[in-house]
């Protein structure tokens, strides 16, 4: 054993070699299950892909930073489950490219906001805040309401999508131009928001 290790420590070559076998074994005992759970993998039962407004509301969430004050990702504690719902669970973001779970909780976690609040109250609330949270410290974006969505490039992206594994069909495709056109940022954030966690969102 210690002339093993006299050797490796010796000769850098040995010992980089070495280095990189051991991360390498370490590294795929990890990574390889992962690939083959289906836990991971497999949506959870309800969980559908974003519709083409949803996935243009989701473009407008990561384009107003929204993550950087708020998570989607309740972890599996009392005192987290008690105050959101049920926890995240890996097959609720299977379509998601990339996750938006986060860890960065100025605001609230969104991951169950869905269904929480009526579609006017996000309205008032995204056009400026302090109009239903007196104290809130979240920033007005009163500019959605008035931005149009991009109805050229949604299809692009549900293509783009569905090369990742995301099942989009040749009709939702061909449809997405006309499911959004004409539809606010605003419009399109809210409906992204309200469908957030409905799959497991009722079990409290
Ligand atoms: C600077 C930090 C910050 C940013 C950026 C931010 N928020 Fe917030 N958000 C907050 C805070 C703080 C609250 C809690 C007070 C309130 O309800 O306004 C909150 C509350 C919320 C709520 C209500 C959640 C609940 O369960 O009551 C929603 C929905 C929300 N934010 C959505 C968004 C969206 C969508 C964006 C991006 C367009 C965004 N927020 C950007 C800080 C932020």
């Amino acid at each position: 054993m210690e002339k093993i290790q006299k050797l490796i420590e010796e000769h850098v070559a040995y010992l980089i070699i070495f280095t990189v076998m051991v991360i390498s074994v370490a590294g795929l005992v990890e990574i390889v299950p992962l690939m083959f759970s289906k836990s991971t993998t497999q949506p959870i039962p309800g969980v559908k892909p974003y519709t083409a407004l949803q996935l243009a509301g989701r473009d407008v969430y990561i384009r107003e930073g929204c993550y950087l004050c708020h998570s989607q990702m309740i972890r599996p504690f009392r005192a987290e489950t008690e105050r959101y719902g049920h926890y995240s669970v890996a097959g609720e973001s299977v379509y998601d490219h990339p996750f938006q779970w986060g860890s960065k909780r100025t605001g609230p976690d969104l991951a169950r906001v869905g269904g929480r609040y009526s579609d006017e109250w996000h309205r008032v609330h995204m056009n400026n805040p302090r109009d239903v949270v007196p104290e809130s410290i979240m920033p007005a974006f009163p500019w959605l309401a008035t931005n149009k969505v991009d109805a050229a490039i949604v299809p692009k992206e549900m293509a783009a999508l569905r090369k990742v594994g995301v099942p989009y069909t040749d009709e939702e495709i061909k449809n997405a131009s006309q499911e959004v056109d004409g539809k606010t940022e605003m419009d399109a954030l809210i409906a992204y928001l309200q469908g957030l966690g409905r799959a497991l969102g009722t079990m409290r």
